[in-house]
């Protein structure tokens, strides 16, 4: 059976569900998109007229709005309407990692999806698909299958007549380049054994996406497949950072050594940056969850294998604030710092997991006064991260007095500013114009002996040295 879907509802209008059915609502004209969250003050944003204001920074994600929104794409907050009229409903809400209970610190907390499922058992009408967006432990959609099941047998309530398929369809976009990966992506899973609803679903991304792209799987495989890319990937980078390390202590450089394993094509050449660490919502996360459930299966040590991934991200970190400290002669207490970087990586607005946020918690905790650029992050971001508000008394002190403040910061756009009288720079995101300074006139600014501590390996090293500065660069243990 062939069945033309003319109307989706997505619950969850996050970095995902945004980007997302942005882009099917760009690819499908014939198919209305809606939207929907529980967070008023994100459903306003994405629907303001000032396309700066959107609650998602992603390149090329305005574009599709200003095409799309008003047309076949709404974002409301009417989650009952909006589930009640669509043949398919996305959930891509939040999965956080659990903060109390069993499993707390470990296993993914499922009280929103849970939510959702309840939400569509209670307003679907007619038969709907159930798409499991969000990232996921495997047997899930058990829970999801259940949950809607239980409340058609069991309701006395006169909308009880729908009836449900569900898949999984785990999203691969990575921030920053979203667009791209949600137009042109490596491949499209869905999980699922209903044909029916496997059809209308790959008819949907068949509006832009090769066929041959498109997988299918069942369904506890297409769950712990996504589990598996990101703590592939993940492992990959503290893959790199443990060389990297063992690079500075040897005089070998981690790039080198990078485009050296790199050229095997049996492991390829991407995701082998070091940097400050991975952060990011998901990568640790999901592998933490990964962790729980093969504890929960007694798989013991496929559960160590994987915890060692976050636990050398963790201490790779701080290593890299130990380092600064250990370089400004053993103490930054009343030293100003300037932070280059504060989002997880370049081209996004997201601080979730940032390195940043455990780098430089270790330098207020150590008394420094950090003044902090980022060209996406606001202050008041920084300020929920850290746990201390931003000092904007700071700006105006002339900076040979700010050691009275130790232990506060202010956000700064002006990199001159930032960096006059300070006894270190320290490059945290990878943003382009980073790699554009002009380390002469930055160096006058600075107090000396001053250094640059480069964790993303962007900046000049020749450039930075003729200038008089210091520089550790990850992973190079031959400058
Ligand atoms: P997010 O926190 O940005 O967005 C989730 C949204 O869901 C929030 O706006 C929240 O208000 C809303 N929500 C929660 N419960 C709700 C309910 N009952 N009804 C309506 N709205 C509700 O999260 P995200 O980054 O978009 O991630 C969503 C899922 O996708 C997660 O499982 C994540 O692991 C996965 N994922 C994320 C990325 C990424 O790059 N961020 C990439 C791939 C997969
Ligand atoms: C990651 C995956 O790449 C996506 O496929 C996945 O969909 C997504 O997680 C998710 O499930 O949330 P994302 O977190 O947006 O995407 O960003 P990545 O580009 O993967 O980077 C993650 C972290 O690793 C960043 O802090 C980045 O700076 C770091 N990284 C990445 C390195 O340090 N070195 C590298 O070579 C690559």
């Amino acid at each position: 059976m062939r069945t033309q879907i003319k109307n989706i509802c997505c619950i969850g209008a996050g970095y995902v569900g945004g980007p997302t059915m942005a882009v099917i609502a760009d690819k499908c004209p014939h198919i209305k998109v809606n939207v929907v969250d529980i967070n008023l003050e994100r459903i306003e944003a994405w629907n303001s007229d000032d396309l700066n204001k959107l609650p998602v920074f992603e390149p090329g994600l305005d574009e599709i709005i200003k095409r799309t929104r008003c047309k076949n794409l709404n974002f409301s907050c009417d989650i009952e309407e909006k589930i009640r009229e669509a043949q398919m409903v996305f959930i891509s809400v939040n999965t956080p990692t659990k903060i109390k209970g069993v499993g707390a610190g470990q296993a993914s907390d499922l009280k929103y999806v849970e939510a959702c499922a309840r939400q569509v058992a209670k307003y679907a009408k007619g038969h709907t698909i159930v798409i499991e967006k969000s990232t996921l432990p495997v047997k899930t959609a058990e829970v999801i299958k259940t949950i809607l099941e239980d409340y058609q047998m069991f309701s006395t309530n006169d909308n009880a007549k729908a009836t449900f398929d569900v898949l999984s369809n785990p999203e691969f976009l990575a921030e920053g380049t979203a667009i791209n990966d949600l137009e042109n992506p490596d491949r499209v899973l869905i999980g699922g054994q209903n044909e029916f609803a496997i059809n209308a679903l790959s008819q949907i991304y068949s509006n832009w996406v090769p066929k041959n792209k498109i997988l299918h799987t069942n369904i506890w495989s297409s769950e712990l497949a996504k589990l598996t890319s990101n703590a592939f990937l993940a492992q990959r980078v503290s893959s790199i950072n443990a060389i990297g390390a063992l690079c500075e202590a040897t005089g070998a450089d981690v790039k080198e050594v990078a485009r050296a394993i790199g050229t095997d094509s049996r492991i390829g050449s991407r995701f082998l940056d070091a940097g400050p660490g991975f952060g990011g919502s998901c990568f640790k996360k999901d592998i933490l969850n990964l962790v729980y459930l093969s504890k929960h299966f007694g798989l013991v040590e496929v559960a160590n294998f994987w915890e060692v991934v976050v636990s050398l991200n963790n201490w790779h970190q701080h290593r890299i604030s130990r380092l600064v400290v250990k370089n400004l002669f053993g103490t930054v207490t009343g030293k100003k710092i300037c932070i280059l970087g504060f989002a997880f990586k370049a081209n996004t607005n997201d601080t979730r997991e940032s390195a940043a946020i455990n780098i430089c918690k270790d330098l207020l905790e150590e008394g420094a006064i950090l003044f902090i650029n980022d060209p996406k992050v606001v202050p008041e971001q920084i300020s929920k991260d850290l746990l201390v508000n931003e000092n904007k008394t700071l700006k105006s002190i002339e900076s040979q007095n700010l050691f009275n403040y130790e232990g506060s910061w202010c956000s700064e756009d002006n990199l001159e500013i930032a960096a006059s009288n300070a006894d270190a720079i320290i490059v945290l995101t990878e943003w382009d114009e980073y790699s554009k300074i002009d380390w002469d006139l930055i160096s006058k600014k600075m107090r000396k002996p001053a250094w640059v501590f480069d964790a993303r390996s962007v900046i000049d090293e020749k450039k930075v040295l003729a200038a008089d500065l210091n520089l550790w660069k990850v992973g190079n243990g031959s400058i």
